[in-house]
């Protein structure tokens, strides 16, 4: 027989788990459809879903089928959508000319979309790596030893004002260069688009974590190309400071949302950011972070359910206020059980 043994506790916390409905009563964070938002692949002409290899059960999208996604995502609840064009290499070129094309197909994907879904919150990347040769999120200097910060920031308003007219609620600046949304910002406004907001990919790290997504939108050949790494625009994974630099600028530029990404890696940096603004912040789980769960429940070793909900709980509660997620429709699935 164990010896009795008791302790005189005033605070026993485990009162308030011993019942799954105390336990309800006292959740903290709660995850909603509407905290989501789905980054959707398009592809140009009347090809079938293509699946990318190293995100299962994401597929790049022809309008047809975008237009059919945005109305499910819309009835399971999810408000919004990021659009991302996967570009015919042929179409490339290292200026990346063909994203300031009037048929470009972002363009006409934003306006089918918002034909189909008028309700459907739209946001499109503002970055020039899905239509660059050589990968970058930008052009290059002459000598080809640099992305050319300022020259980038001019095309990018241009590629802004574009997509305001075709129907976007949010550009979402993801090149890094400095200056981007004050110059956007007022690009959009003498245009006449003072409603068409901005969310800032803000504290955007040089992260491992992308590289599925560049598979998807084929700019891989990214890493290095011309001896330049994304490095050079991107946020340092070891810095904590400077993403709230980053913060500060975008938020005094004018962004309306703030963006950290990416998000499960970088709780500390949400939380941070979450502390440093009253604006909205948002967090991208990117598609590495997508891909690592889809894997390892491939193998067997993690429940695909669970850690899907928990990793999104997690960004939640480190104070993300939306979420990019690949996950975004399953969840919404999920939640609306
Ligand atoms: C490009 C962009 C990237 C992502 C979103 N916009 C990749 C990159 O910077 O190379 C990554 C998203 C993801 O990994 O899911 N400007």
């Amino acid at each position: 027989m164990s010896t009795p043994f008791k302790l005189e506790l005033a605070h026993r916390p485990r009162r308030l788990r011993r019942t799954a409905s105390l336990r309800a009563l006292t959740e903290e964070t709660v995850l909603r459809p509407q905290d989501l938002i789905a980054p959707l692949f398009v592809i140009d002409g009347p090809g079938g879903p293509e699946a990318v290899p190293s995100m299962p059960g994401v597929f790049r999208l022809n309008l047809a089928d975008l237009a059919k996604e945005c109305r499910a995502l819309h009835e399971l609840g999810v408000p919004a959508v990021a659009l991302f064009p996967s570009i015919d290499p042929k179409l490339k070129d290292p200026d990346g000319t063909v994203a300031l094309r009037e048929d470009a197909l972002v363009l006409r994907a934003v306006r089918a979309v918002k034909e189909a879904v008028p309700g459907m919150t739209v946001m499109t990347d503002i970055a020039l790596d899905p239509y660059t040769t050589h990968g970058h999120d930008g052009v290059l200097t002459p000598d080809g030893g640099d992305v050319d910060n300022d020259r980038t920031v001019g095309i990018l308003c241009q590629m802004a004002v574009l997509h305001a007219r075709a129907g976007v609620d949010l550009v979402a600046p993801s090149d890094m260069m400095d200056g981007r949304i004050g110059a956007i910002r007022a690009a959009l406004d003498e245009a006449d688009f003072q409603g068409t907001g901005i969310m800032a990919y803000s504290a955007k790290f040089a992260s491992a974590y992308y590289g599925p997504f560049r598979d998807a939108v084929g700019s891989a050949k990214a890493a290095g190309t011309h001896g330049i790494s994304k490095a050079t625009y991107q946020l340092n994974p070891a810095n904590r400071r400077e993403a709230l630099i980053e913060i500060a600028l975008d938020e005094q530029e004018g962004a309306d949302i703030l963006m950290v990404k990416p998000a499960g890696p970088y709780l500390d940096i949400i939380r941070e950011v979450r502390n440093a603004t009253n604006k909205p912040v948002a967090a991208y789980q990117v598609s590495g972070e997508y891909a690592q769960i889809q894997a390892a429940a491939k193998l067997g070793w993690l429940e695909l359910e669970r850690c899907r909900r928990e990793s999104l709980l997690a960004i939640k509660r480190a104070g993300a206020d939306m979420i990019l997620t690949y996950f975004a429709k399953e969840m919404a699935v999920e939640l609306g059980r």
